[in-house]
């Protein structure tokens, strides 16, 4: 499925990320572009391959996002705060992470009709996924 295709995983460092780009990796894809802004998570989780592309960075920043471009087959979006403490402690931080980056990933890929369908997968608000 994923075999020559290019993939962007947002969030690519953390726990889930770094797993699926270890599998993904096992399936030869194209390209694995990576974002993450290691909030939460170390470089050296993501595997070594030629094959992956990391961009430091959070994806909140247009110009991260701008910079990533919209060439991509498949894109996973897990990035998140950590834990779903900051929820509660600090709501606003949260929906500025959170919600609201996943609405301007929306927007940014709404346009691209080379992105399979259903291929933004969303991990998101704290073990709530959903496929659009
Ligand atoms: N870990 C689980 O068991 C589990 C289970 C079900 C669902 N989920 C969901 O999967 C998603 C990922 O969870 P995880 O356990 O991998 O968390 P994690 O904290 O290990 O990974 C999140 C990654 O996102 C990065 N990140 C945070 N904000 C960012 C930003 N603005 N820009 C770029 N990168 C940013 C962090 O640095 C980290 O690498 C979450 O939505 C979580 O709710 C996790």
């Amino acid at each position: 499925m994923f075999s020559n295709q290019k993939i962007l995983v947002i969030g690519g460092a953390g726990f889930v990320g770094s797993n699926l780009c270890h599998r993904l990796l096992g399936e030869n894809p194209d390209q694995i572009v990576v974002v993450d802004n290691l909030l939460s998570s170390e470089a050296f989780n993501l595997p070594v391959s030629n094959k992956i592309k990391f961009i430091y960075g959070s994806i909140t920043s247009d110009v991260i996002l701008n910079s990533v471009g919209k060439d991509f087959d498949y894109v996973f979006h897990l990035a998140t705060y950590h834990g779903n403490q900051s929820s509660i402690t600090n709501p606003l931080a949260d929906h500025e992470n959170n919600t609201f980056t996943t609405l301007k990933i929306c927007e940014h890929f709404k346009e691209v009709t080379a992105l399979k369908k259903n291929s933004i997968l969303f991990c998101w608000m704290h073990c709530c996924s959903e496929n659009f």
